[in-house]
């Protein structure tokens, strides 16, 4: 049978039956003496800068006197079983933890070997050289577990440092074994994710990625980059547990067992949503500004040639008008064909009208803008609209909201943009609920229909300026509304269902006390 641990280093040491009878003759010696032995271990303990450092923080002279006395009676039991080596063992951790570095206890062996030995030669006569081997062996074993527990603790210290910077890290960390299945998941991966660590651990690798990804093959590609470089760098998506997409800027290194054999990856993930959004809404600001440039120019080229074309056709009617009597058929014709014209011409100018009004856009004035009331106002203009569209309104108004700072025109025009767009998403009807409410230092409005909602294609693409899901739109309306909730300070953001409705979430920043804007 197999040698345990324990059993192989004591015949390592060469311990034998008669070194543990040496042993136990000596504890007659020891009880006499050990009060003595121990007070010369302590002297040296505190004559020595760093050793005297620990016994006055951590101890007393007194105890650690007892302490090693008791210790010099145990050698005599003779007993080296599992225990003793357990009680070595915990020994070297509990010196480990009050920071004494492992020379001095070694130290501490050979001083008391040291004063053990003129003892030893006066007492035991001949068997003094066999006693002296027999104790010899024991002390090198016990330091020998010392030294063994401090390997093991400062081992463990370091692991406890690296999964401490690990946990603490703000990109999320995480690793997963050969069949990529996670084994860790630090606290900002439970952050990005909503998935706990006990939760995803042992789950495999494609809980976190969208299936479109997985579609085109994106864990093979990456196993392919991780297999010819060896680490991977890249920006993706990634899934977080109730659903959402994030974006994250992804490093991927291959983990080695000590003999370089891989065992798994180690990911670090950072979240650029924000990033992203940033790098968008800058994006946008630049098409906006060429589409604005674009929209003057085009329009003021248009706009006159086209009142012209209107009042000129205007004249050309009262002309068909005064043919009827000679021409009926022909002046009927014309009036027919006359107003097609007029309604195309129309729509070329309320279209030039967008046009310039995006171009146009003056800068916001800023003044206290009660919301609630805003809507209030605004949303009387509208009943004949609802009713026509058999739109039911909710209200769901936040009593305290505080005002924002902006100009009241402006918003007006932004959330009429909301409304219009909700009441045409309901072609056959339905309900539109407004809802304010308000955090310390924002305000929000939510403009929510039940009507046939949107892809995700659509919804990606809603802010892009001539983008428009609808025949004859311009796609001009949901940038302008963008355009003044950012020239406001606030954010717009979108979430839609198709065939369930469509929520637009407004959220502009209410001004502290002295009116500038928190
Ligand atoms: C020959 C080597 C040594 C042996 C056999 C030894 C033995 C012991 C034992 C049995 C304990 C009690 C552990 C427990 O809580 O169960 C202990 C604690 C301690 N030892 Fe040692 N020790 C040695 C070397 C040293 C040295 C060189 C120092 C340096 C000052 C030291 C300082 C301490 C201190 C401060 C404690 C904590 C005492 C307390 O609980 O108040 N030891 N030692």
């Amino acid at each position: 049978m197999a040698l345990s641990k324990r059993e192989q280093r004591l015949k390592f040491l060469g311990l034998t039956g008669r070194d543990v009878e040496l042993l136990q003759a000596l504890r007659p010696l020891v009880e006499a003496h050990r009060e003595t032995l121990a007070d010369g271990c302590c002297d040296q303990l505190e004559s020595l800068a760093e050793t005297a450092d620990v016994l006055r923080t951590r101890s007393s002279r007194d105890r650690l006197k007892a302490l090693f006395a008791d210790y010099l009676l145990r050698i005599t039991e003779g007993n080296f079983d599992e225990n003793y080596f357990a009680e070595r063992q915990r020994l070297g951790h509990m010196h480990e933890r009050i920071g004494l570095q492992p020379r001095w206890y070694l130290l501490g062996y050979g001083q008391l070997f040291s004063a053990m030995i003129p003892l030893i030669r006066d007492h035991c006569a001949a068997a003094a050289d066999e006693t002296l081997a027999a104790l010899q062996k024991i002390f090198m074993l016990d330091a020998s577990l010392a030294v063994d527990a401090y390997i093991a603790s400062d081992r463990y210290r370091r692991m406890q440092e690296l999964e401490s910077g690990i946990n603490d890290s703000a990109d999320a960390i995480f690793t997963v074994d050969a069949e990529k299945r996670f084994r860790s998941w630090n606290r900002a991966a439970e952050e990005v994710f909503g998935w706990k660590a006990e939760e995803i651990i042992g789950k495999p690798v494609q809980f976190i990625v969208p299936p479109d990804l997985l579609d085109a093959h994106e864990l093979e590609q990456i196993d392919e980059q991780v297999a010819a470089h060896g680490h991977l760098h890249i920006e993706t998506v990634r899934l977080t547990k109730d659903g959402r997409r994030v974006p994250v800027e992804l490093s991927l290194s291959v983990l080695r067992d000590p003999q370089g054999d891989p065992i798994g990856r180690c990911a670090i993930l950072r979240d650029i949503t924000e990033r992203k959004r940033l790098e968008e809404a800058k994006l946008q600001a630049e098409r906006l500004a060429v589409v604005g440039a674009m929209s003057a120019k085009l329009a003021h080229e248009i706009r006159n040639p086209l009142s012209s074309v209107i009042l000129n056709l205007d004249l050309v009617g009262d002309e068909a008008a005064a043919l009827t009597e000679q021409e009926p058929a022909a002046s009927a014709e014309m009036r027919i064909l006359l107003s097609a014209i007029g309604s195309e011409v129309r729509r070329i100018q309320r279209v030039t009208e967008d046009y310039l009004q995006f171009a146009k856009m003056p800068r916001p004035r800023r003044e206290l803008v009660a919301l609630n009331d805003l809507l209030t106002n605004g949303m009387s203009f509208l009943q004949g609209s609802f009713d026509a569209a058999h739109v039911t309104v909710h209200r769901e108004f936040d009593a305290a909201l505080p005002p924002v700072l902006g100009d009241e025109a402006q918003l007006w025009q932004a959330i009429l943009n909301l409304i219009r767009n909700a009441i045409e998403a309901m072609p056959t009807g339905g309900t539109l609920t407004l809802a304010t409410s308000h955090e310390t230092s924002r305000a929000f409005l939510r403009v929510t229909d039940t009507g046939k909602g949107m892809d995700p294609a659509a919804q990606q693409n809603l802010f892009k300026p001539f983008f428009s899901t609808k025949p004859s739109g311009t796609g001009l309306g949901l940038p302008l509304t963008q355009q003044v909730v950012a020239e406001h300070g606030g954010r717009i953001r979108c979430e839609s269902t198709p065939d369930r409705g469509t929520s637009f979430l407004i959220e502009l920043p209410i001004p502290d006390k002295h009116g500038t804007e928190s």
